[in-house]
């Protein structure tokens, strides 16, 4: 058998598959936590990295197929291995305890998932293709000059005066809707939970979880995941409660100007 049957056609396998696309998919969404974060700096940080991350052009749409295959094989796994696991076992297999952590554990990891799923479906076509923001907030096609030069890593990537995607207002203005804002908090909240489980299983299928770690890696799976979940909520938080407001002058500033002069009640810095 080779590699690739032994993967698919295994449910140690499948485990395998599982843990892996998993690692690969906790180190996107940390990463991505990581640049979102900018929003808390000058606009031209986010914009400038945005308008990086599209120049990637034929890589980034390597990149994109590529977590793309990492979520299907994820999700497959986890579908196989659950019907296997329910048909494979009684409830008289297991003690009533562990039978009972084990239904719930996996009831959850597939609900908390079902919503991860729905929640990135709404977010690209939200954030990445725009087509799911709502009337004066709709900023998908706005410009923003750079006010200075852009460098990563100290390498030059865009220059001052150059137009590149207002990702900065677009985040300020969709996270001023309560709705909008709250669904995020809520499907951050339920992916940190699923990888709070999902770290630990892909700890233990990897084979790391030995007596001697299991103890040290649950804390730091612990810690991460709260930082994880802190680091989100922080972003619309911020933004819905007036703690983070758009730079002056940006596209952001001046449409939450004019929809509190149009409504006062409904955007109140
Ligand atoms: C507060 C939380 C988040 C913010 C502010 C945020 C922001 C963004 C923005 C601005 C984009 C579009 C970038 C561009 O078009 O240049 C984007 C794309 C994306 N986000 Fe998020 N995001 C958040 C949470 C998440 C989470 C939790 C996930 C995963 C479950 C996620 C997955 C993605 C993916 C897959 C893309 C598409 C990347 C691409 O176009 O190649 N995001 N996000």
């Amino acid at each position: 058998m080779n590699l690739v049957c032994l993967l698919f056609g295994s449910s140690i396998g499948r485990k395998i598959l599982m843990a892996v696309t998993g690692l690969v998919l906790v180190g996107f969404v940390t990463g991505h936590l990581v640049g979102n974060l900018q929003i808390f700096a000058h606009p031209d940080k986010i914009n400038g990295y945005a308008h990086f991350l599209q120049s990637l052009g034929p890589a980034l749409w390597g990149i994109r197929l590529f977590l793309l295959a990492c979520v299907v094989i994820h999700v497959w796994a986890a579908v196989t291995l659950a019907v296997e696991n329910s048909a494979a076992r009684g409830p008289e297999a297991y003690g009533v305890n562990k039978w009972l952590s084990a239904i719930l554990a996996s009831r959850y990891m597939k609900h908390s998932g079902i919503v991860i799923l729905g929640f990135l479906v709404y977010h690209l076509a939200h954030f990445t293709v725009g087509w799911a923001q709502a009337g004066s907030f709709k900023t998908a096609l706005a410009e923003y000059p750079m006010k200075g030069d852009f460098h990563l890593l100290g390498f030059p990537i865009v220059a001052k005066g150059q137009a590149v995607h207002d990702v900065y207002s677009m985040i300020f203005l969709g996270f001023s809707h309560p709705v909008v804002s709250l669904f995020y908090i809520v499907a951050v909240g339920l992916l940190s939970l699923h990888l709070l489980h999902g770290v630990d299983a892909m700890f233990q299928t990897l084979g790391l979880r030995n007596h001697q770690w299991a103890a040290c890696l649950r804390r730091l799976t612990i810690v991460y995941c709260l930082a994880y979940f802190l680091g989100n909520l922080a972003i619309p938080g911020a933004i819905l409660t007036g703690m983070a407001k758009p730079a002056a002058g940006t596209v952001a500033a001046k449409k939450l100007a004019a929809a509190a002069v149009a409504s006062p009640s409904v955007v109140q810095r």
